[in-house]
């Protein structure tokens, strides 16, 4: 069954800083996920602990926390057919070492930390995500 959903994508600070924007976006488009909305943006470290608080309880939270507030990042709803899962395919695991090859953690993620780009894991979790960058 296919539905038209919406579902956020962050490209992290090692890949905006590698300047893989266009390159990354154009990969989403060239898939057809629409890019409705992006914006660069720089994030506290306590914004970074709020979006990422369903981790709160992992060994690494903190430092996941302090990665995604180092440096500027690019926040984009992405809307298409199965939008969701269609996204977590085209990242591919979350480990790069472990993602299949044409993924974009296989092409561009340096480790499981530096993994490129950040993409909800449900339609319902995508709501939350959205709301919480573009208010
Ligand atoms: P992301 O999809 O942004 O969601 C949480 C992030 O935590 C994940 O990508 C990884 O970059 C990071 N992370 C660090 N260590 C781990 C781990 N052991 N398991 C899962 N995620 C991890």
């Amino acid at each position: 069954m296919s539905s038209l959903e919406q579902t956020l994508s962050i490209i992290k600070p090692d890949a905006v800083e590698r300047n893989l924007e266009n390159k990354i976006k154009s990969f989403f488009t060239e898939k057809n996920l629409k890019i409705l909305k992006s914006k660069k943006i720089k994030i506290s470290k306590d914004e970074a602990s709020e979006f990422y608080k369903v981790h709160q309880t992992k060994p690494f939270y903190d430092a996941l926390c302090t990665y995604l507030s180092s440096g500027p990042i690019i926040v984009m709803i992405l809307e298409g057919e199965n939008a969701v899962l269609k996204n977590r395919e085209l990242m591919g695991a979350t480990d790069p070492s472990k993602a299949e090859e044409g993924t974009l953690r296989k092409m561009y993620g340096i480790s499981i930390d530096k993994n490129s780009v950040h993409g909800s894991d449900s339609v319902e979790n995508a709501k939350t995500e959205i709301g919480f960058f573009f208010k």
